[in-house]
């Protein structure tokens, strides 16, 4: 009995070493990149806006950088980012991240949600408090837009078929315990199971998540500069700290149209992680 989903015009194409491999498949679509102003994300702006896409930046209130990184993107590729200002926590704003796609017109693509806060709160001063605000910034607030953006994706795709993929980010620590890491980890590792929850969700879209290690760009800035992870270097375990292009260039891959993988996190550390007892 042949397969009642197979397609013998593709089959023939791959007996013959013919591939399929676009070179742009963003150009001229809208990428929504929430958190795109930070050390992070705007590697990612950067990358999508050389490729083609329409990109739509997220950030919270400082609108200073978020004006610089439009400048900056104007300057080097002559493309004007939408810019959606606000907390992710409110529902308005997850709104107007919508309101931004319609009105540029093109079709979404997917988004990667970048908002998080590396909650350092010392061990003996965790409170109900402090854990309850990195949850909100941790989880609440990526969650919720990509419930938002995940749902919208999904309607549109049932009309045109399309789909979309969300991108989530997390942390090495979300996935590999490190000391006194608490209130950050642990949402995180909460926003990891989130996002497999989220990829049964729906059939048009796919859910992945990138686990940066030490970057050298935003919120990991000040503590890898400031030498607490030199000795993974001194032993070998990394042979150097993460650059944003290296989160830019895997949180891409995720957003690929088409995407055939769903539900999983992508460790980007370097090897920080399964190395970290040399050192
Ligand atoms: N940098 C690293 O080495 C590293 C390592 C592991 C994981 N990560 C994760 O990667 C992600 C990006 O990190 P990053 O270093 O690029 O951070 P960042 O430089 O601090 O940038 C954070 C971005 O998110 C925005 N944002 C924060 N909270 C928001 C909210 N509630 N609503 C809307 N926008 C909000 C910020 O806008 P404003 O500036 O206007 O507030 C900014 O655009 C985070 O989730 C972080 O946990 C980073």
């Amino acid at each position: 009995m042949p397969s009642a989903y197979w397609d013998e015009s593709l089959a023939e194409r791959y007996r013959r070493f013919h591939y399929d491999f676009p070179e742009k498949p963003l150009a001229g679509r809208a990428v929504i990149v929430a958190g795109g102003t930070g050390g992070l994300g705007s590697a990612l702006v950067a990358l999508l806006v050389r490729e083609g896409a329409r990109v739509i930046v997220g950030y919270r209130s400082n609108r200073e950088r978020a004006e610089k990184l439009q400048q900056v993107i104007e300057a080097q590729f002559g493309a004007k980012l939408h810019l959606v200002a606000g907390d992710i926590l409110d529902p308005a704003v997850r709104k107007a991240y919508l309101d931004a796609v319609k009105a540029d017109g093109a079709p979404l693509a997917g988004a990667a949600i970048f908002p998080g806060d590396p909650a350092r709160v010392p061990f003996e001063s965790l409170s109900r408090e402090t854990i309850t605000a990195s949850l909100e910034s941790n989880y609440a607030g990526p969650v919720l837009l990509a419930r938002d953006l995940g749902a919208a994706m999904e309607g549109w795709g049932k009309a045109s078929g399309a789909g979309g993929n969300l991108v989530l980010l997390a942390t090495m620590q979300a996935v590999a315990p490190f000391a006194s890491s608490l209130a950050y980890a642990g949402p995180k590792a909460a926003l990891v199971h989130a996002a497999r929850v989220l990829a049964l969700q729906w059939n048009k879209v796919s859910v992945n998540v990138v686990a940066p290690g030490a970057t050298v760009a935003g919120m990991a800035e000040s503590s890898v500069s400031a030498g607490k992870y030199d000795r993974h270097i001194s032993s070998g375990a990394i042979s150097r700290f993460g650059r944003p292009e290296d989160i830019a260039r895997a949180v891409r891959f995720f957003l690929e149209p088409g995407q055939y993988a769903t539900g999983q996190v992508l460790v980007v550390d370097g090897g920080l992680t399964i190395r970290r007892d040399r050192g």
